[in-house]
């Protein structure tokens, strides 16, 4: 990515950089708050530093500097996914969210992937209307995918090229 970029809904300016190994302490926290089933740990998440096919990106506070929100993005040859979001639950509703999203698929598209892919819980209204403001779509089912409580999963994608938001 080049450089912090700036967000503006509600006043507020979420700057988004690469993660680096002191965001990962506010990331886990962030994570235990936001999933159940169950959360990632600190070694995953420092794994995603070292591998050249995935991009961990955070959202920090433009003030503070602390770490307000992330996405982690894969893209293999031509296909993308979003393998994980969350934003601190003071921070949600201001846009931080769409910010990630939006950044995770400019990149995506960057890196030669035609589509974005991602699985969200049926019961998560916040993640759905997010995604769905993206121009996500569903096109499939994963049938008690989640654990803590069980869940099937919505399977969603975007495509890069050639229409949506
Ligand atoms: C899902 C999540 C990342 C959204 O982040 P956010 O920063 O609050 O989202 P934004 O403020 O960018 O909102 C983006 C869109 O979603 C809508 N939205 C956000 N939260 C919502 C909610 N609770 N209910 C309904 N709509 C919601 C917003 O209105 C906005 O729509 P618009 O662009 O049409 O106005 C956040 O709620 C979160 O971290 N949840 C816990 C972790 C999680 O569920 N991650 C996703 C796993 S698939």
């Amino acid at each position: 990515m080049s450089g912090p970029q700036r967000g503006d809904r509600g006043g507020h300016a979420a700057l988004l950089r690469a993660a680096a190994p002191e965001d990962l302490d506010a990331v886990v926290v962030i994570e235990r708050v936001s999933f159940s089933d169950p959360p990632w740990t600190r070694a995953a998440f420092a794994w995603l530093l070292t591998a050249p096919h995935m991009r961990f990106v955070v959202a920090c506070d433009p003030g503070s500097g602390a770490v307000v929100g992330y996405i982690v993005t894969s893209v293999v040859v031509d296909e993308a996914e979003i393998a994980n979001l969350a934003v601190a639950p003071d921070w949600r509703w201001r846009g931080v969210g769409a910010r990630l999203v939006d950044d995770a698929i400019a990149h995506a598209a960057a890196a030669g992937a035609g589509v974005v892919y991602l699985e969200v819980r049926q019961s998560n209204a916040a993640a759905r209307a997010l995604y769905r403001s993206r121009a996500f779509v569903a096109v499939g089912r994963r049938r008690d995918y989640y654990r803590n409580p069980v869940e099937d999963a919505e399977v969603l994608e975007r495509r890069t090229r050639g229409g949506g938001a």
